[in-house]
């Protein structure tokens, strides 16, 4: 892995058609990397990450979204079943794409992507972090998987804006492809994001 990575093709796991999916690549790649013996996924969303990790052998990890697909696990009242030693988190890129009653189900008061404002969203996200973060083993890892966003003509920079905790390990830049928001016509006014951001904090 470098700090730049680019997955022209999201690969065979998981629904390609389930809004803002993430390339099962990445997690590959963070789990052969960090090797991890107990791997905890929130916001499986299409289930990227479930096929990964069985692919390469977990048979115990365990992946949660509010979802009723998974379980409908709420990341902001549910504690967290384990202590792992790697966490995947890839939460709504604020309300870029709204889940509940959208993506599946109806509309559900604690779903990140239908938070009241973006302070709003950056305070529960917060929230988020810090029960996941807290529920790691010593020396655990938690990587978040997370975009920038423009709205209206305001420019959203979630790692910005959120807390962080404990140490920085890396900072790594993920190409986006195929992003909604390389269709839109800009016509010039400002320059599309085509990137996210992975952060990989250590307790
Ligand atoms: C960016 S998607 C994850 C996509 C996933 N990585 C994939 O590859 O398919 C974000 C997910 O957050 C979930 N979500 C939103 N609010 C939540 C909450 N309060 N608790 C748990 N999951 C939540 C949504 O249902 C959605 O599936």
């Amino acid at each position: 892995m470098k700090s730049v990575l680019s997955y022209p093709n999201r690969g065979k796991w998981g629904l390609a058609t389930y809004r803002g999916n993430c390339s099962g690549y990445l997690i590959k790649d963070l789990l052969e990397f960090y090797k991890p013996r107990t791997f905890l996924e929130v916001f499986a969303g299409g289930g990227t990450g479930y096929e990964v990790a069985k692919e390469l052998g977990y048979t115990d990890s365990v992946h949660l979204d509010l979802n009723p697909e998974w379980g409908g696990w709420n990341a902001l009242k549910d504690d967290v079943p384990i202590c792992a030693d790697f966490i995947f988190c890839h939460p709504p890129y604020y309300d870029m794409v709204i889940y509940s009653g959208e993506v599946w189900g109806t509309a559900h008061k604690d779903d990140l992507s239908r938070a009241e404002s973006y302070e709003d969203f950056i305070r529960k996200l917060d929230f988020v972090h810090e029960k996941l973060f807290s529920s790691l083993s010593v020396g655990g890892r938690l990587a978040t998987l997370i975009g920038d966003c423009r709205k209206n003509g305001r420019y959203y920079s979630i790692i910005k804006d959120m807390k962080y905790f404990g140490t920085l390990e890396s900072h790594i830049i993920k190409v986006q492809h195929n992003a909604h928001s390389m269709r839109k016509e800009y016509q010039g006014k400002f320059i599309p994001i085509v990137h996210e951001h992975l952060l990989i904090f250590r307790k």
